[in-house]
């Protein structure tokens, strides 16, 4: 039998990553423009890591790991997401002092039903804001999330955002709210039943209608953050509300436990039922909780897989490309060093060698299939001689002698 790969981890072939390169391409630009600094964090960690700070309650820990023993016996984890790493890197560092604006990039791993848009291998692309209070770091964020959409060409999208106060108010809520409804929990969704037992908050973003009706008697997250919290909650949505559609959403709580202040995520229809393509919000008692100094802390991630489906922005033209056929002998020192002369001129043309041995005709047949505009020929005459052969491709096309100069400078000027 032949051997497939696991459920949910898709391979990527080219023609699939030609709109990741436009998106990563597009990305570092932004990057580079909001002084953002790229960090790598191993992809296994301790498995404590991620119940520490995910969450033993979360989907994402209690269903989701893929958690192993190794040798040691000791219990590992693959990394279902990137922030708890980043800040177990700058506790272990002894840097949460100091300021640091991050992003990462890389497959993360959860055990979920894999269908559209939803895999058990993913990839995401994130940024963490590290030192920096509430204030003008949501701003930028927000501000980043908008550039991104802008620069690969996302128009219809929707910013979901609210604030879940400090952990005391999101824990007087909790209790409200599980009070509130344990009258009702025989009205409830089986699901939503297990919810109220183990993590009461995301019973709100149930997506059960019953459940929802009930919710709409119960109480909401506004009445228990400060009115400061509440005000900054609405200046953030005025400032952008005239450049893209951003609402207040009260029953947004996120599946990660270590929320605190501001959390957001970004939509769109055209993905259907895993609508969600981004997503963050503030954390500041998370390096605490893994035993390292007070860090203020916010940030997001992109799923790749989703917002690449999104992207409209123009596919890269594709690159010249130069057939390079030699015939009549075996390639040896002389005709490698053309080669590499060719690509050190100009490394923006595809000089595609892999083309078929055979005959000089089908050598040609197989340029013109593979889309080279011209065609560089070397025959043993050519060799001694020190010169090639250059065709024009196109219909009608003439071709010449050159000298191994003259085809160099041509190369370089195409
Ligand atoms: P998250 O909402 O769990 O947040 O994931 C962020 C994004 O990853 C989601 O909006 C979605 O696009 C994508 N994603 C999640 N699970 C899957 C999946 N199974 N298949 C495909 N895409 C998926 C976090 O992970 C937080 N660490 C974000 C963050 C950074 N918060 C603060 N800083």
């Amino acid at each position: 039998m032949k051997i497939q790969s696991l459920r949910g981890m898709p391979d990527l072939f080219p023609e699939d990553l030609e709109r990741w390169h436009i998106f990563e391409s597009k990305l570092s630009e932004i990057f580079h423009s909001f002084g953002t600094h790229e960090i790598r964090t191993p992809l296994l960690e301790s498995t404590e890591l991620f119940s520490r700070s995910v969450g033993n309650s979360s989907d994402i820990v209690n269903k989701e790991l893929y958690s192993f023993l190794d040798r040691n016996e000791d219990s590992i984890s693959l990394r279902p997401e990137g922030s708890a790493s980043v800040i177990r890197a700058i506790i272990q560092k002894k840097q949460e002092q100091e300021k640091h604006k991050l992003w990462y990039q890389g497959p993360m791993f959860r055990y979920e039903r894999p269908q559209k848009g939803r895999f058990r291998q993913f990839h995401q692309v994130g940024v963490e804001y590290l030192g920096f209070e509430e204030g003008i770091s949501e701003y930028e964020l927000i501000s980043m999330v908008l550039q991104i959409n802008k620069l690969i060409g996302i128009s219809d999208y929707t910013i979901k955002i609210n604030h879940l106060g400090d952990a005391n108010a999101k824990e007087s809520f909790c209790e409200s709210l599980v009070s509130f409804l344990k009258p009702h929990i025989n009205e409830l969704h089986e699901k939503d039943q297990a919810r109220l037992e183990s993590n009461p908050l995301r019973v709100l973003d149930s997506k059960e209608k019953s459940t929802q009706a009930i919710l709409e008697g119960g109480p909401k997250f506004q009445d228990f953050i400060s009115d400061e919290s509440k005000s900054f909650l609405q200046n953030l949505v005025d400032a952008y509300s005239n450049h893209c559609d951003i609402q207040i959403d009260q029953s947004l709580v996120r599946g990660l436990d270590y929320y605190t202040g501001i959390v957001f995520e970004t939509i769109s229809q055209e993905l259907g039922a895993q609508d969600a393509f981004l997503g963050g919000g503030r954390y500041d008692n998370l390096s605490n909780q893994l035993g390292g100094k007070d860090m203020h802390a916010i940030g997001f991630a992109i799923g790749v897989e989703r917002i690449v489906e999104l992207l409209t922005a123009e596919i890269n033209k594709p690159s010249l490309k130069v057939g390079f056929i030699i015939t009549g002998q075996q390639i040896d020192k002389k005709t490698y060093k053309i080669a590499n002369d060719l690509r050190s001129a100009n490394n923006s043309i595809v000089l595609d060698t892999l083309l078929s041995e055979g005959s000089l005709k089908s050598q040609l047949r197989r340029a013109n299939k593979n889309n080279c505009s011209y065609a560089i020929i070397i025959g043993e005459d050519e060799l001694i001689n020190d010169q090639v052969i250059w065709k024009d491709l196109s219909e009608g096309g003439e071709q010449e002698l050159l000298s191994s100069k003259e085809v160099i400078d041509k190369y370089s000027n195409l």
